[in-house]
């Protein structure tokens, strides 16, 4: 979602603004603009879609400012376009932000009501018309943004520039993420470190309801009471040099082969490889009697997964669900449950919600994340990390399998813990899991498999994706995958539940693609596939070398590394990744940064 910077520099600053934003691109945007102060008045540019064009609009009008904002927008309220891009300006204020101001309504019809006139539909130009009507009314720059702040409600992240304040830019949070970077003699405000990584590693991160002026020197920061307060700055490691492709020709491509590290460095956080002992650091969970996992998208296809582990391996009850849902059915959770969520980002604003609302009824909240000094890492009782490294593109890949790869080895310290294994099971446990990066790396090399079934596929217009336990969730992260970066449709099934619809579905113009290790579902699956080809359907199924010596006469065979049951959704998470990846590209489509899409969703 929007992307945020704003710079107090000593050198014009708009080229600076453009590399902050192209590093915020992964986060899905629509339009672009920057402003900044020229003579001590506000001068802006702005474009719709892709950052080149905005670059293109500033090699013919260039913006000579040393102090300036820029945004990239995913646009809410308003269609994407030069009017409703940002900055939004209102009198002498500029505005960027990222967020929803859910009483925009009724503050727009008071200001409209007060003679003020609005250029764009967006809800954010209510900010910029309340800051210049508390201006107008003799408050000073702060306590005017200030007085603002206090009359909205929703999520934001703001940065704000202010018509003969050359020197100054102010910020402000709630529910969406900002942070300040500290230079030499020039200061910075941003949606994360890696946007600000060009320029500073010395990093502070906002609480939530923080505001914030930068000047050359300093940041002072205030809390949501107004009291002036110090936050810990940070040296983030390297952030600069995490964020290259490297060869690869795209993000998502360059994270499928990051995912043996990315797994192995997770697990290190969990597994001791000289005791063979396996942890939860901040989590007993023999105290626990229910979990609750929450998450959206593909962080919850990883809950579902888990879930199959906790319950099987731990015997601990353990519900998934939509963070987006959750709060609405009053779920009936006790102290003694744990609520857990996953999240790549730690900002979702749907799970935020989600922990918020446990929280407040005293249920003990974790969070697996692979941001640390995110939102949910701040505000929940344990954080389990992953160790992903950022993850750009908007297809998740290695954060998906760091999570399920962490999930995996907190159920075997669940089981241990809850008295369902001895020492003896969970060393073995923790060997097989450990196996898991070089069988990923196996599965990465051996992908000759998949062009021709990539070919296949970029012809259909529907795709099914078929798989049993936990390979169902693995059918849904499949589907997902392929939707999102190739716009071709796809579902997920239960491959049982397919006699009980899908299979009227079922034709030669539409692949089955069919998820299935040889364990002890195969026979049950096959029976499906068989289903499938009896009506003139065709099927791809993925398996080990075993499953495809029983597969059923006609079907395209796609292999994976043979591996223990343990591991199988991370093993056979590479192929459905790689297939979703060459059609897309085989179809020339926008790999990293799909259309609509965002990485990080903070509004509702
Ligand atoms: C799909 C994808 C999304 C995210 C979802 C949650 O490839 O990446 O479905 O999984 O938006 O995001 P996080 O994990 O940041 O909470």
């Amino acid at each position: 979602m929007c992307g945020i910077i704003g710079i107090v520099g000593v050198t014009p600053v708009s080229g600076r603004l453009v590399d902050s934003l192209r590093r915020l691109e992964y986060r899905g945007y629509d339009s672009a603009g920057i402003a900044g102060l020229v003579g001590g008045r506000i001068e802006r540019r702005r474009a719709e879609g892709k950052l080149r064009n905005l670059e293109t609009l500033l090699i013919e009008d260039p913006l000579t400012a040393t102090t300036g904002i820029g945004h990239t927008r995913w646009a809410t309220h308003g269609a994407p376009s030069v009017r409703n891009a940002h900055p939004q300006v209102a009198g002498r204020v500029a505005v960027v932000h990222n967020g929803i101001i859910e009483n925009f309504a009724a503050l727009k019809a008071q200001l409209i009501g007060q003679g003020r006139r609005f250029e764009s539909d967006t809800d954010t130009e209510v900010v910029a018309h309340l800051i210049d009507r508390e201006l107008e009314r003799g408050l000073e720059p702060l306590p005017a943004f200030k007085a603002a702040l206090d009359q909205l409600s929703g999520a934001y992240a703001l940065a704000v520039l202010i018509q003969g304040e050359d020197s100054q830019v102010m910020g402000a949070r709630r529910g969406s993420p900002l942070v300040v970077g500290e230079g030499q003699g020039e200061m910075f405000i941003g949606t994360d470190a890696l946007g600000l990584g060009p320029f500073t590693n010395r990093i502070i991160h906002l609480d939530d309801g923080d505001f914030v002026a930068i000047d050359h020197q300093r940041a002072r920061i205030f809390d949501r009471a107004g009291v002036s307060v110090n936050r810990a700055m940070r040296v983030v490691p390297a952030a600069s040099a995490l964020v290259e492709k490297g060869n690869y020709r795209h993000f998502m491509e360059k994270e499928i082969h990051d995912q043996p590290d990315a797994c192995q460095h997770t697990l290190s956080a969990y597994i001791d490889p000289i005791t063979s002992t396996v942890s939860s650091p901040g989590v007993d969970f023999s105290a626990i009697d229910r979990l609750q996992i929450v998450a959206c998208g593909t962080a919850s296809y990883a809950g579902m997964i888990a879930r199959y582990l906790f319950e099987s391996l731990a015997g601990l009850p353990t519900d998934v669900e939509i963070a987006s849902e959750f709060r609405y059915r009053e779920p009936a959770l006790r102290p003694g449950a744990l609520a857990l969520a996953i999240s790549q980002s730690g900002e979702t604003a749907d799970t935020l919600a989600a922990l918020r609302w446990c929280k407040d009824r005293g249920i003990m909240t974790a969070a697996l994340v692979n941001s640390p000094e995110s939102t949910m890492a701040r505000e929940v009782d344990v954080v389990f990390p992953t160790h992903a490294g950022p993850e750009i593109g908007v297809a998740s890949t290695k954060a998906f399998t760091s999570q399920v790869a962490a999930l995996t080895a907190l159920a075997i310290a669940a089981a241990r813990q809850r008295g369902r294994i001895d020492a003896a099971e969970e060393a073995r446990l923790a060997g097989v899991l450990l196996e898991a990066p070089r069988l990923i790396a196996e599965a990465i090399l051996d992908d000759g498999w998949i062009l021709p079934v990539a070919q296949e596929i970029a012809k259909a217009r529907d795709v099914l994706y078929l798989g049993r336990g936990a390979m169902f969730p693995l059918a849904l992260e499949g589907a997902l995958k392929l939707k999102e970066i190739s716009y071709i449709h796809a579902e997920g099934y239960a491959a049982g539940e397919l006699k009980h619809g899908p299979i009227a579905l079922v034709d030669e113009a539409t692949p089955i693609i069919v998820i299935a290790p040889s364990d002890a579902l195969f026979d049950k699956t096959s029976s499906n596939m068989s289903e499938v080809i009896a009506r003139g359907g065709r099927v791809v199924l993925i398996t080990d070398n075993q499953g495809a010596g029983h597969a059923p006469e006609g079907v395209n065979v796609v292999i994976a590394p043979a591996c223990d049951p343990l591991i199988a959704p991370l093993v056979f998470a590479v192929p459905i990744q790689v297939i979703a990846y060459q059609v897309a590209v085989l179809k020339g489509a926008d790999v990293d940064q799909p259309r609509n899409l965002a990485k990080s969703v903070t509004v509702e």
